[in-house]
């Protein structure tokens, strides 16, 4: 389907999260080997998570860690271990891109977008429907 026929477009992956146990140790490494720099970094409580963004040309690497027991990251690093964790798609308008991808029968995390960090607007699509892989659409 065309970008007009869904009513939004994607102009970026805008980050891959990586879920890490060690935020400090990740980034130094980032840095350190790739040259990565860390351009953000928030913690985002209603998540449960704090964030390193390094940045990488348009797009970002996120590295999470979990500052609470019950946050979902801390959850996945116990199942899955480190690794990425889900994939950050950059659209013209989060609230389209949930709608149309609720009308197509997407399973929705988030009903209606929320905050993200560093100001975005966001929405979470379950990894059932994702084929496995936790989507998170991201509008600035
Ligand atoms: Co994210």
């Amino acid at each position: 389907m065309s970008a007009d026929a869904l009513g939004f477009q994607l102009t970026e992956i805008d980050h891959v999260a990586i879920a890490v146990r060690d935020l400090d140790a990740a980034a130094a490494w980032y840095q350190q080997t790739l040259g990565a720099t860390v351009a953000h970094r928030e913690r985002i409580e209603s998540d449960g998570v704090e964030e390193a963004l390094l940045k990488v040309a348009d797009s970002y690497v996120q590295l999470l860690t979990p500052i609470r027991e019950d946050s979902p990251v801390a959850k996945f690093l116990e199942r899955k271990g480190e690794g990425i964790h889900h994939v950050g798609y950059r659209v013209t308008d989060c609230a389209a891109a949930l709608e149309s991808m609720k009308a197509a029968g997407a399973t929705m995390i988030d009903a209606v977008p929320r905050p993200g960090s560093r100001g975005t607007t966001v929405a979470f699509v379950h990894p059932k429907s994702g084929f496995g892989t936790l989507i998170e659409l991201v509008q600035e």
